[in-house]
């Protein structure tokens, strides 16, 4: 496995298999085992990017692919990051190779969502969401969590769904509002409810 653009590459061959979630899962779960964190980031950041996380680096996604059918970023969390619940409408993959990333799946429930569980995912992990998933994610280390993330879609482009943290009410995906509510969820510190169903 060499770098980002490999990666890449062979990620856009495994959307024609006939489960392609499936084959990503795959070739996520074979990337994030090829090599140990620090070099896994050096190989799909480059060498100047991986650097400069000496210290404990600020939320980022640097994004390896931005298309119709196949988006995929490295996500970096830092300590006490959380979003707001959210869907994807699409498969999505999620291969954590340090620290974690919780997660806790909603479902839609008289007009609203309700928490159904929570899945932490410790590096090494991949976790795969079926095209209905809704949930949150947070970082309760105290040290940054760094994942891959993939999706059967444009990402940052299609018509998606985030509902507010407090109220729960579903509005229209809203990248700049999203941001807005994930700062003032850190700034409150505000925590994911535990596993309920
Ligand atoms: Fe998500």
């Amino acid at each position: 496995m060499g770098d980002a653009a490999t990666l890449v590459e062979r990620a856009r061959a495994a959307l024609s298999a006939r489960d392609a979630a499936q084959a990503i899962h795959d070739l996520l779960r074979e990337t994030i085992a090829s090599a140990a964190p620090r070099e896994l980031r050096r190989r799909l950041l480059g060498t100047e990017a991986a650097e400069r996380m000496g210290g404990i680096p600020r939320f980022g996604q640097h994004v390896l692919v931005d298309s119709p059918e196949l988006t995929m970023f490295h996500a970096t969390l830092p300590p006490g990051f959380v979003n707001a619940p959210h869907d994807h409408r699409t498969w999505a993959v999620v291969a954590v190779y340090e620290g974690e990333e919780r997660n806790v799946f909603y479902r839609r429930r008289d007009g609203s969502i309700t928490p159904t569980s929570a899945l932490v995912a410790s590096a090494p992990c991949v976790v795969a969401m079926r095209e209905d998933a809704i949930h949150a994610i947070e970082n309760r280390l105290e040290t940054p969590s760094y994942a891959l993330h993939a999706y059967g879609n444009a990402h940052f482009h299609v018509a998606r769904s985030m509902w507010h943290p407090d109220t729960l009410v579903e509005h229209p995906r809203d990248d700049a509002l999203f941001g807005s509510w994930c700062r003032d969820m850190i700034a409150r510190g505000v925590r994911l409810p535990a596993d309920a169903g």
